[in-house]
């Protein structure tokens, strides 16, 4: 009885469920495991961190999400993506592009790529108006200055005539949140979606991307290199190496209790105050080639703990305590 109660609450909080996604790519150079068996789940008005060295998957996941991966090479060969009781997997193109853009939106590091350089900013959200709600142009054009204006970007009724060219990196970045933002997605998926501002302009915008968001509800698959970024933004998070989570927990257990060497590594190259700041990628060795994995464990060769059991078989995905989940046979503080 209790369990009936139970059950229909914590489905109705997860809004994506994604469970042994695995997206590979088929080139010259053999077979690239990029996402290579990954869970995770968001729920409604979370952020949820993908975080990770370069390389690790953390793109391919959230395009395979919104099925953008380029095909061929690439090619989504298994898993389940549940969005709001629907597999994403199984849907007609049209039906996803009618998600695309409404239910699920997405924000990527250079707004060039997502805006069209030949449009004005203003025509261009106006656009998700007309196509999402067959809203007609004038109200949609209203709508578009209201989401500019909601942004915080001066003048937006000024600034909805600008091209793309014409704005600033982080009015463009702005502009972009506006636009991803149009139709109160229940999921923005943004990906590193600051890393080419500098620092001051990057928080506000993270900022006020969270407010918005906060605001619709909207919950965000943040992608990021940055853990101060994750420490400031997140509530949950999914570390990636080599195509996979190897360890997933809320933000603060993270923090206090890493359990894997490779999380441990990370924030071990955090900068710390006076220190100049440095990229993730400073943990000693490389990462592996997707192509030529290890047979063992794929941190196994750059971890310092790592014994003989760890370079046989790759560890298998399990619970240290409710929601907290690590790959590694020999987990840090009490496994
Ligand atoms: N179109 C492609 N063809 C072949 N390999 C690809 C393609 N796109 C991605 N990959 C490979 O998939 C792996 C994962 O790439 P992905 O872009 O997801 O990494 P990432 O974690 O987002 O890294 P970054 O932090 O640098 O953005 C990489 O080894 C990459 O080279
Ligand atoms: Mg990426």
């Amino acid at each position: 009885m209790a369990e009936e109660i139970r059950e229909p609450k914590s489905s109705k909080k997860t809004i994506l469920n994604v469970s042994g996604l695995k997206t590979y790519f088929f080139t010259g150079e053999g077979v690239i495991k990029a996402v290579d068996g990954v869970d995770f789940e968001v729920k409604k008005g979370e952020v949820l961190s993908l975080v990770g060295e370069s390389g690790s998957g953390k793109s391919v996941t959230a395009l395979s999400i919104v099925r953008l991966v380029a095909s061929p090479p690439g090619q989504t060969l298994d898993g389940k993506i549940e969005f709001m009781g629907r597999d994403l997997r199984c849907l007609e193109d049209g039906d996803m592009r009618k998600i695309r853009g409404r239910a699920i939106s997405m924000i990527f590091q250079d707004p060039m790529t997502c805006l069209n350089p030949v449009l004005r900013v203003g025509y261009q959200i106006s656009e998700v108006f007309r196509f999402h709600k067959q809203f007609n142009w004038a109200k949609s054009m209203n709508e578009s200055i209201r989401m500019l204006k909601s942004t915080e970007i001066p003048s937006p009724e000024e600034r909805a005539k600008n091209y793309p060219h014409e704005m600033s990196g982080g009015m463009r970045q702005r502009a972009m949140i506006a636009m991803a933002l149009a139709c109160e997605p229940e999921l923005l998926i943004a990906d590193e979606p600051t890393t080419a501002l500098d620092v001051t302009v990057q928080a506000q915008v993270l900022n006020l991307m969270k407010a918005l968001c906060r605001e619709q509800e909207t919950a965000i698959l943040l992608i990021t290199h940055d853990m101060g970024v994750v420490a400031d933004m997140c509530d949950r998070v999914a570390v990636m190496y080599a195509g996979r989570v190897v360890e997933y927990t809320d933000v603060f257990t993270l923090f206090s209790e890493p359990a894997h060497p490779y999380t441990e590594a990370l924030l071990r190259s955090l900068p710390r105050l006076g220190a100049k700041r440095n990229r993730l990628d400073s943990i000693e060795g490389l990462p592996p080639q997707l192509n030529r994995l290890p047979q063992g464990c794929a941190f196994s060769p750059r971890c310092e703990y790592s014994k003989a059991l760890c370079k046989q078989k790759p560890p298998p995905l399990t619970r240290l305590c409710e929601g907290h989940d690590v790959r590694c046979y020999y987990p840090i503080n009490g496994g």
